[in-house]
């Protein structure tokens, strides 16, 4: 059985072929793409890998990404630059510098590691919208912008490596891999293809080899997509080109082999986000790899293959977010494995064009007319057939640019030499394998599924590695289902020892046994992607009846934070803020943990008595400001425990007061919290007694013979610093020191420090509130302080992570450059948005893998209600929404229903919960 540190290169010959004559090479280049970069999960797998890597003498060489989304929106921007509108050219360096100061934040470095990059972005940008500085062409600024995304992160990679005690070398990718190609002058499409489309130089370089392997650092780690021209500026690989610079860099570095770590286990026999039935491929031969990456496989870039296979490294491809699971795909001169079909793949928004000419009949050069015009439009074809009147070809619009304007100038030139017709959005469907010419008559009972579908051109390659078909785009999902069931089915396939598991059973293995590492660092917000498919079926008749938004609630999550804060030792109350969220459910949860109530009206104490029946006064806490005097009343009546926080009300009615054994809320001062409405301590604020009147309180307390209970104070809500709960602890301590031994409840005195625990707003940041930090200090106060019990009121951190607001797209739209995705929930479902510029996570329900058509965009995320500050997520990178989609809200389990309203006659909504057992569909009742 492989431990979760066996890896890789166990597995992989430690030969580079070719350089046999030479000492046994020992790098390794491992490359993590955007999306294994970009979470602090991820940077604890690298880690790990690179550990692996150096237990075993290699030396590793990190070739990384940038974070995933952001060389499209540094794409967008350098774009922008056109426009020379500064509004959203400020606003898109503003994204850039919160993505990744979030990202260093999640790592816990400091934010200035970014500032550099952002100087250098905001210059680029004003450089590039001048269009006085004609001295640098726009293709060549915008390798420079798009470059700053790798730039950044390894810069934030680099003290990540530091800070975890690997000694690391922040090479300039630039140095090392150089592009031959000379700049054309005139050409636009040759300068663009210059600049943003570089190919480099891979011959074995010994002196690199020995550079790299004599550095004094354990690993280096270096930006993927990036190189030099001859003079010295910056060029890119083309997208998806970092898997080409780890190939380039092995190839030169003579490298023993190449990982690439990516969100896919390996290559599949299909694109398994269509086709959960595909299989993973477990070894393929270089000339498989180059066909599939071709032929529209998306795991591999093609051009990365070339270097590999002139050099013989081998390569396997890993999965990032489950790294213990020992499944890889292996590209190398051994994957050759006899003739097979091993994939179907297919290439979206193909172009047909299809060219009639009796001319042709053995006319000399009829062929090079044609192919000279694709040519003066930087057009490449991917297939071409020929009969003796017709030539049919194929071009791949997706990574071409055929606009609208080119196409009509090529139709026109076309069309004065033959007669033409084009089929756009097409699909080209291909059968890849080994010796697929002596498997065709395999095929044979496969191509009834043609039948009725109107198939344009069919090809098969000379390299004896491709069959494929161009279909109608309606047409491909059907076929393709159908031709992987033929071809693939685990019952009729005698060849298991290439084809893996399917992804359907590695994706259930993956949910079933989260890695250590995920499992410490997975985020309370995400557990509703475990219940995506009860969430939808539950909120079905919802979203039929539209009444969604609704709010969904998970109680493992609650009592994953109950049993966090049982640990408390130190802390004899703990009362639940039930301001926070009063659903019937979630209160009798709590109160299963042994936790009281902090009531804040009298409202609050009768709906407990209503809804809990475990109902008991001594277990609650009534903490109202400036509330009428009948509610102070009734609770003494009730028995459960008073907080008085302003001095008049005792002077006002000491009829209520005198003889009473009550709390004081005190305020320390001090005011903390994630706004300013939040902070309620200190000047500015409402609440409280401030220390200053201590000596009257006690005069006043004597006077009417009250007696305390203990001392309060709740300085806030979502309070970042640890130290607040101390520090409050021990200057209650302090004042309750002074109160006279007759006026003290027996035998201690209560000290309620409040509530306020923070919790991450995103999947991705780290809590900073620890509750084994909190114990240890009270109990150190406690130690000192032996007449002293301790109390905290805790609401969000209880319940804010376990609830989520289901939203359902009804409009999107684009309005000067802002896109707005209109939903149905709103300042009236969720304020804290709107309230407190309050930030919650928002995502697709569906995993965004399943919707490869779609672009990260930045949008406005809105509701239906008329007021202009009705937004829910202000210039938020999202996946395009489009109407009908389902949408989570995360994080809104505290605060969110229970200030929901009827603002412009809107329906509050309803409450559905989830718990380990099951789901309980039935919305709670209003
Ligand atoms: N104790 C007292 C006296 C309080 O006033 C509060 C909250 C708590 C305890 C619980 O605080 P927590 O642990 O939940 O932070 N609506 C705002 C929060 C207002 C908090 C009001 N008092 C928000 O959505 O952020």
């Amino acid at each position: 059985m492989p431990t979760s540190c066996d890896g890789p290169i166990d597995k992989l010959s430690h030969r580079a072929h070719g350089l046999s004559n030479m000492s046994l090479p020992h790098i390794v280049i491992v490359k993590f793409g955007g999306s294994s970069v970009s979470s602090a999960a991820c940077w604890h797998t690298i880690t790990t890998q690179i550990k692996r890597l150096l237990s075993h003498q290699q030396r590793p060489v990190i070739v990384c990404s940038a974070l995933h989304g952001v060389s499209n929106h540094l794409a967008h921007l350098a774009s922008l630059t056109r426009t020379r509108a500064s509004s959203p050219m400020a606003a898109a360096t503003a994204e850039f510098t919160s993505i990744h100061r979030r990202m260093c934040k999640s790592l816990n470095l400091p934010t200035s590691l970014v500032d550099s990059a952002v100087a250098e972005l905001t210059r680029l940008t004003q450089l590039a919208a001048d269009s006085s500085s004609p001295e640098q062409s726009h293709p060549a600024l915008t390798a420079k912008i798009m470059a700053l995304g790798e730039y950044t992160l390894t810069t934030i990679g680099h003290a990540y490596l530091t800070q975890q005690g690997l000694s690391s070398w922040l090479l300039d990718a630039g140095d090392w891999l150089h592009s031959p190609s000379q700049p054309p002058v005139a050409l636009p499409y040759g300068l663009t293809d210059h600049y943003l489309n570089a190919s480099c130089d891979y011959t074995y370089d010994p002196e690199l080899n020995q550079q790299c392997l004599n550095s004094p650092a354990e690993v280096i780690i270096t930006q993927g997509f990036i190189a030099t021209d001859h003079r010295g500026d910056t060029v890119l690989l083309g997208r998806g080109g970092s898997d080409t610079s780890a190939t380039y860099l092995a190839a030169k570095l003579g490298a023993a082999a190449v990982e690439i770590w990516t969100d896919v286990p390996g290559i599949f026999t299909a694109n398994p986000q269509e086709i959960p039935d595909s299989r993973l491929l477990l070894q393929l031969s270089y000339d498989e790899a180059q066909e599939l990456a071709s032929s529209g496989a998306k795991v591999l870039h093609p051009r990365c293959i070339e270097p590999l296979a002139t050099a013989q490294i081998p390569l396997s491809i890993h999965w990032t977010h489950h790294p213990h699971l020992d499944v890889s795909t292996t590209i190398s001169a051994d994957g050759h494995s006899g003739y097979n079909v091993k994939g179907i793949c297919a290439k979206k928004d193909i172009y047909v064009f299809s060219m009639t000419s009796i001319k042709m009949w053995q006319q000399a050069g009829f062929l090079a007319e044609i192919f000279a015009l694709f040519k003066q439009f930087h057009l490449s074809c991917d297939t071409v057939s020929t009969s003796e009147s017709n030539i049919t070809v194929t071009v791949n619009a997706a990574i071409q640019n055929l606009s609208a304007d080119i196409l009509s100038q090529l139709k026109e030139r076309l069309s004065s030499i033959c007669s033409l017709s084009v089929y756009s959005d097409c699909v080209s469907i291909s059968l890849v394998g080994q010796g697929i010419r002596s498997i065709l008559h395999r095929l044979a009972p496969m191509l009834k599924v043609f039948e009725d579908r109107k198939v344009f051109v069919v090809s098969q390659a000379a390299n004896n590695l491709n069959f494929s078909f161009t279909v109608q785009r309606q047409d491909a999902p059907g076929i393709l289902k159908q031709l992987h069931a033929l071809l693939f089915s685990a019952t009729t396939d005698p060849h298991l020892h290439i084809f893996g598991p399917t992804w359907q059973q590695l994706d259930q293995q993956a949910g079933q046994t989260p890695s250590p590492l995920q499992a410490a660092t997975q985020s309370y917000l995400l557990w509703w992607q475990q219940h995506r498919t009860e969430i939808q079926a539950m909120l079905e008749p919802a979203a039929t009846a539209c009444t969604l938004p609704a709010y969904v609630y998970h109680l493992p999550t609650i009592r994953q934070r109950a049993a966090e804060l049982s640990k408390l030792t130190a802390v004899s109350m703990k009362y639940y803020a039930l301001k926070a969220n009063p659903h019937p459910q979630i209160i009798t949860t709590i109160a299963d943990f042994g936790f009281g109530f902090d009531c804040v009206s009298y409202g609050e104490i009768a709906y407990l008595k209503d809804h809990l029946a475990t109902f008991e006064p001594r277990r609650i806490i009534f903490t109202p400001n400036f509330a009428p005097i009948t509610e102070y009343e009734r609770a003494l009546q009730d028995g459960v425990t008073v907080t008085v926080d302003n001095l008049e009300l005792i002077k006002a009615h000491p009829e209520v007061f005198a003889g009473q054994t009550i709390m004081l809320r005190i305020d320390l001062g001090t005011r903390h919290g994630h706004h300013q409405y939040v902070k309620t301590a200190g000047d500015e604020s409402k609440f409280g007694i401030p220390k200053d009147e201590w000596a009257n309180l006690i005069s006043l307390i004597q006077t009417h013979s009250i007696a305390l209970k203990g001392l309060h104070a709740h300085q806030g809500s979502g309070i970042a610093a640890m130290s607040i709960w101390r520090d409050s602890a021990a200057a209650l301590i302090e004042l309750a020191d002074t109160i006279p031994r007759n006026h003290r409840s027996w035998p201690s005195l209560l000290i309620d420090v409040g509530g306020g625990f923070p919790i991450p707003d995103h999947p991705e940041e780290h809590s900073t509130f620890c509750a084994t930090t909190l114990n240890t200090e009270l109990m150190i106060l406690k130690a000192r302080h032996p007449g002293y019990e301790f109390a905290i009121e805790p609401g969000r951190y209880l319940v804010a992570e376990a609830g989520i607001i289901v939203t359902e797209v009804h409009q999107v739209k684009t309005k000067h450059h802002r896109h707005y995705i209109g939903v149905d929930a709103g300042m009236h479902t969720l304020i804290r948005p709107s309230l407190y510029g309050a930030y919650h996570h928002i995502s697709h329900l569906h995993p965004p893998d399943h919707q490869p058509d779609r672009e990260l965009i930045t949008a406005d995320i809105v509701g239906p209600i008329c007021e202009s500050g009705d937004i829910l997520a202000h210039e938020r990178r999202i996946l395009q929404a489009r109407p009908h989609d389902l949408l989570v809200i995360c994080g809104a389990g505290a605060y969110g229903r229970v200030m929901a309203s009827h603002y412009n006659q809107r329906g509050l909504p309803e409450e559905y919960i989830i718990d380990k057992v099951g789901v309980h569909g039935a919305p709670t009742p209003a």
